[in-house]
């Protein structure tokens, strides 16, 4: 029997490819940057499964241009880049990389709150420019992180690991979602939890978010939710660049509505280079690099064949989006 087609679309960990390619007959985009979209269409169209990253946009026409198939294996935990609506009423499973990068995320956006409160970037530029002349009573002075007020806003895994790490720093936490968690859990994280946006908002001296992508949360936070925060706050975001209105950010940080913010994610990747973000001291700008650690980039992409292999078999993915998409 033939081996099932599959397209890769980037160079992921060597022992993730070559168990790919011991049990398909599999082709590699080889490139550092991503396939073009005419490329992906291409390579799809014959392919059984995909394994593809945030960067692919894998939408209606690509998967409707795609007859033999049955699985997409994203490389990510978010799936704003696929149709999955599309993908399930046409049977395709969707795999994603939940789980194994939640704490390394959660470590990187706390990195990012730490070194926003403390200007530690800005910090390392001044000294390398020459200008620490003396130790200051009034130079780069930052915000506190202990026994400050964290606003989560979105109390997923990631989420929840933000609030334990925030215990570590004798933190109060506020958080937000549609979804009130059980009371047993609040109180295990020590949480507090508001149904209105901007109480937390409001409230907070550090915001972080964690939402997926979607209709109603892009540009969850705009002019109208930055001008509700404290002059003293800061702003971190690991979760998608749209959450945020970019130029509203700017804005408020540029007028200094508010203190700081650390961001891993912006509305277009990669920021352009005439993006005004770019310009401001008071701001961490990140390449989208929250899991990059090498242990969970070596099982994300462990968990994404392990993902395309059940797929191709008819199974359920491990960590799949749309169980739903299942033939039965
Ligand atoms: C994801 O998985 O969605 C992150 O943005 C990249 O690890």
């Amino acid at each position: 029997m033939s081996k099932p087609k599959v397209f890769v679309c980037r160079p992921i960990a060597k022992e993730a490819l070559e168990k790919i390619a011991s049990e398909t007959e599999m082709e590699l985009w080889p490139e550092e940057l991503p396939p073009p979209a005419s490329v992906i269409l291409e390579k799809t169209r014959t392919a059984d499964g995909l394994l593809s990253l945030l960067t692919d946009k894998i939408d209606a026409h690509v998967i409707d241009a795609a007859p033999r198939l049955r699985v997409i294996s994203n490389l990510a935990v978010g799936y704003d880049n696929i149709d999955i609506k599309e993908a399930t009423k046409r049977h395709i499973l969707v795999g994603i990389t939940s789980g194994v990068l939640t704490d390394t995320t959660a470590d990187f956006a706390f990195a990012l709150l730490m070194a926003a409160a403390r200007r530690v970037v800005e910090a390392d530029r001044y000294t390398r420019q020459g200008k620490w002349k003396t130790w200051g009573p009034m130079v780069l002075l930052g915000q506190d992180i202990h026994h400050a007020t964290l606003g989560i806003i979105g109390l997923g895994r990631i989420g929840k690991e933000m609030a334990r790490r925030a215990a570590g720093f004798n933190m109060k936490v506020l958080y937000h979602d549609s979804f009130r968690c059980p009371a047993d859990e609040e109180k295990r994280l020590n949480l507090e939890y508001t149904d209105k946006l901007p109480v937390l908002l409001s409230r907070a001296d550090f915001i972080s978010i964690h939402v997926p992508l979607t209709a109603e949360t892009r540009h969850l936070i705009g002019e109208k939710e930055f001008a509700l925060m404290k002059p003293t706050a800061v702003m971190v975001n690991t979760s998608r660049g749209p959450v945020v209105d970019q130029k509203a950010l700017y804005q408020a940080l540029k007028n200094h509505r508010i203190f700081g913010a650390g961001i891993d994610v912006t509305e277009t990747e990669p920021i352009p280079e005439s993006d005004p973000l770019l310009t401001i001291e008071n701001i961490i700008i990140a390449p989208h690099i929250a899991s990059a650690s090498v242990p969970t980039r070596t099982r994300m992409a462990l968990i994404a064949v392990e993902n395309l292999l059940a797929g191709l078999r008819g199974e359920l993915p491990p960590n799949c989006a749309n169980p739903e998409a299942l033939k039965k």
